[in-house]
């Protein structure tokens, strides 16, 4: 069996760790293929609702092996609480349940002093980060300096870590007039840090041949999404990796042949957090509507730094887009449930840009921030559908909206949510 890819259509949050935690239950491997602690995703089984920023949300399951691949970048300290919280939790974390590549990337304190740094040296055009390290993290690797996590297993890993620290001193003090980094303190700290982590570090390429090679079904779970992808998002306000089904190849060492399901997962309306343009945002009642107030866990408020998200109309000129940078085979809609009571409900069909309508993403220099949406009405339902589990359950006007949004991105959903829980879950047979 080959690879099941789950990836973000939006700006992230659509509400992958969901997905990955119920297909889980079929895998053999799970995988993380891109970022770090910037993301947050979410699992509810019960009344126990699970965050995670680093590991797999696999690893929830009893049985899938998780594993973390090279194209990640790791704040060990952050994995090493995140993987406590999961033993207190009672899911066990061992090597036989957790691995990570040698060829990850690791976080430094000095990534995380200059991400923040640099945000406030951008003044006005402030990429809104998540101010986690991530940015410097991915230039280090790229420029060819960075520590990854296979250098905690050589000797001399503790100069390893002074000689960076020493060296990002120089930029920290010259650049951002910060005082110097413990360089010392800090090689101690991530010496102590690497002892534990060592029996966890592997190569996780070789790990998903061989399930692979058994006949087991392998899946990538995405972070971000693909709208905050290096390549594909809308640069400059997007993450520094690669959140598309594209970075599976590259951070599990595998060939694209080993891929026959990419599902792409959105949300029944838009959000996103930090800055950059977002053509169909709402502001006001509409929005809080959308976004919710705070007071259900699922309220549009971020996993990771409790940001109210802005929230505004799905927009399927985006999620058009999403399809085809990711050659998506289906998508899943989640949060269905929110829309209930909102009428009407609209969707962005095209943008009027330049005095033409474009139906798919606009060329040009900002051309995203100066569109204006087009919009169709949709009739809204009122019944709540939190309780719905096949199609009969759903409402005509719900059927409805999502046929729409299946004929506009010319792709089948196989599954929309109806409640952040395991079980509320609608499922399809590609027929919408
Ligand atoms: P991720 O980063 O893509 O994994 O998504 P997040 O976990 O950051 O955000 C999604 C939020 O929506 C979480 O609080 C989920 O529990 C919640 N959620 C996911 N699907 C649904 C749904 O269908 N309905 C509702 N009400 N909440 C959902
Ligand atoms: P999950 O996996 C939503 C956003 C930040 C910021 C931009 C760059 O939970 O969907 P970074 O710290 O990565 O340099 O920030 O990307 N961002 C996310 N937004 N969900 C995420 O992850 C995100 N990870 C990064 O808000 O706009
Ligand atoms: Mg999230």
């Amino acid at each position: 069996m080959p690879i099941t890819i789950v990836i973000g259509s939006q700006w992230g949050d659509e509400g992958k760790g969901r997905i990955t935690d119920m297909l889980a239950a079929e895998a053999v491997l799970v995988a993380r293929f891109n970022g770090g602690d910037n993301a947050g995703h979410t699992v509810t089984v019960g009344d126990q609702i699970f965050k995670l920023h680093l590991v797999p949300s696999g690893i929830v399951q009893p049985n899938a092996l998780a594993v973390m691949g090279s194209g990640m970048v790791i704040n060990p300290k952050k994995l090493l609480d995140e993987m406590d919280y999961l033993m207190d939790s009672g899911i066990e974390v061992d090597p036989q349940r957790l691995g990570i590549s040698a060829g990850a990337h690791l976080i430094l304190p000095s990534h995380i002093a200059i991400d923040g740094a640099a945000e406030i040296a951008r003044g006005d055009g402030a990429i809104g980060t998540t101010k986690r390290g991530i940015g410097p993290a991915y230039a280090d690797r790229t420029a060819r300096e960075g520590l990854r996590v296979g250098d905690m297993l050589a000797s001399d890993f503790r100069q390893r870590v002074i000689r960076r620290i020493l060296d990002q001193n120089k930029g920290i003090v010259a650049l951002y007039n910060l005082p110097p980094l413990d360089a010392t303190e800090i090689a101690n700290r991530y010496e102590q840090y690497a002892e534990r982590m060592r029996p966890f570090i592997t190569d996780v390429s070789e790990q998903v041949h061989q399930v692979l090679k058994r006949g087991g079904r392998v899946l990538a779970e995405g972070a971000q999404g693909t709208l905050l992808d290096i390549d594909h998002g809308t640069y400059p306000f997007v993450t520094s990796s690669n959140p598309i089904s594209g970075g599976v190849i590259t951070s599990l060492g595998v060939g694209p042949h080993t891929v026959d399901r990419v599902i792409g997962v959105s949300k029944a309306f838009q959000s996103r957090v930090g800055e950059g343009p977002m053509p169909t945002e709402l502001s006001g009642e509409p929005a809080v509507a959308l976004r919710g107030t705070g007071e259900n866990p699922w309220d549009e408020f971020g996993t990771t730094t409790r940001r109210p998200r802005r929230c505004g109309w799905l927009d399927l000129v985006l999620l058009r887009y999403a399809a085809r940078i990711n050659g998506f085979t289906e998508m899943m809609i989640t949060k269905l449930d929110v829309l209930s009571g909102i009428e009407p409900l609209k969707t962005c069909a095209a943008y009027r840009y330049q005095g033409q309508t474009w139906n798919d993403m606009p060329f040009g220099p900002d051309a995203l921030s100066k569109v204006e949406p087009i919009y169709d009405e949709h009739p809204g339902w009122h019944e709540p559908i939190m309780s719905a589990r096949n199609r009969e359950h759903l409402p005509g006007p719900a059927l409805e909206y999502l046929q729409t949004i299946s004929t506009a991105v010319n792709v089948p959903i196989s599954y929309a949510s109806v409640g952040p829980e395991r079980d509320q879950i609608v499922h399809f047979k590609s027929t919408i």
